[in-house]
């Protein structure tokens, strides 16, 4: 991209954040970002929230709470949304042809999909981790370093490469080879790149698609690891076909279904994962968790 190309973008960028940063505009003390937001409120609330690919109606009136600086699972059966309701939350859904949203999603007090609202911001603030890692073909350093320019993240390249990699935990295994490939690492450091590339945006929430499904089992350990450290700063969402590891990662647990063939999926049963998976409210809840389906 040429210099002028570049400075353009970036002046969109910064132009496209100031409505949500006003918006979200915090009390003294609780902004975004830096910013701490009191324990106990929620980052985000849904109400109504539904899906629809073309005529499928994929997901229907989920409505739910999703508090600040906690790990909150998704799980249920392959198919019943997932991660259609994951993409909701940072607009991902606005990138796939004949998506379509209804209800409302409101972020901070937001409502993120407002028309003065950038999508782009949304999801520097709202960032997202994959099933597969995905490094670039660069190196680990432009890796990390990736969207932080555009995004106005002050630091050297290298001061926001280092900052990053340690709170991806990642830091001591990379910190010779920064000019390494990031696709010569193994499968979980990748993914560890891919948090740490996350994180240098400071986003305020991570999202994350199964992102230890690839992995080997002390690889998605570190992971969970990780998560559990992140949490003290960050919200995290997780979709996960995992049930232990649902149990060990998540504070609060949300089981949907798309209870028959062709019916749209819904949130059957949501709360503190602790007495989901021991004292689940709902027979389907039992039978999803106790492996009877799914
Ligand atoms: N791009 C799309 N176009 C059309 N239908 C889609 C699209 N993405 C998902 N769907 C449909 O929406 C429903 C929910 O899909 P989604 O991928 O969210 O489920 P999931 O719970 O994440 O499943 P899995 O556990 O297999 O990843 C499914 O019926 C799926 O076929
Ligand atoms: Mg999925």
């Amino acid at each position: 991209m040429k210099e002028a190309e570049l400075r353009e973008t970036e002046d969109r960028l910064q132009a496209a954040a100031a409505p949500l940063a006003s918006l979200a505009d915090p009390t003294p003390g609780s902004e975004l970002g830096a910013i701490r937001v009191p324990d106990g409120e929620a980052v985000f609330e849904l109400s109504d929230v539904g899906v629809w690919y073309g005529n499928k109606h994929a997901i229907s009136g989920i409505n739910m709470q999703i508090p600040v600086r906690k790990v909150t699972a998704l799980i249920g059966p392959s198919g019943c949304g997932k991660s259609t309701l994951l993409r909701c939350l940072n607009r991902m859904n606005d990138l796939i042809p004949g998506a379509r949203i209804e209800g409302e999603i409101n972020y901070h007090g937001t409502d993120i999909y407002a028309k003065k609202v950038d999508p782009v911001e949304v999801r520097r603030r709202i960032g997202m981790v994959f099933q597969k890692p995905n490094p670039f073909p660069k190196s680990i350093r432009d890796n990390v370093t990736f969207g932080a320019k555009v995004n106005r993240i002050k630091g050297t390249p290298d001061e926001i490469a280092e900052r990053a990699l340690r709170q991806a935990a990642l830091w001591e295994e990379v910190k010779n080879d920064l000019s390494k490939s990031g696709l010569a690492l193994s499968g979980g450091q990748q993914q560890r790149l891919c948090i740490a590339r996350a994180l240098a945006v400071q986003p305020d929430v991570i999202l994350m698609d199964e992102p230890c499904s690839a992995l080997d089992p002390i690889a998605t350990l570190k992971i969970e690891d990780l998560i559990r450290e992140l949490t003290k700063e960050y919200t995290i969402i997780i979709v996960t076909h995992n049930m232990q590891q649902a149990a060990r990662v998540s504070d609060n647990t949300a089981f949907l279904l798309a209870q028959e063939h062709g019916v749209n999926g819904q949130l059957i049963e949501y709360g503190p994962t602790n007495e989901l998976f021991t004292n689940p409210r709902d027979k389907r809840t039992e039978d999803y968790i106790t492996g009877r389906f799914g």
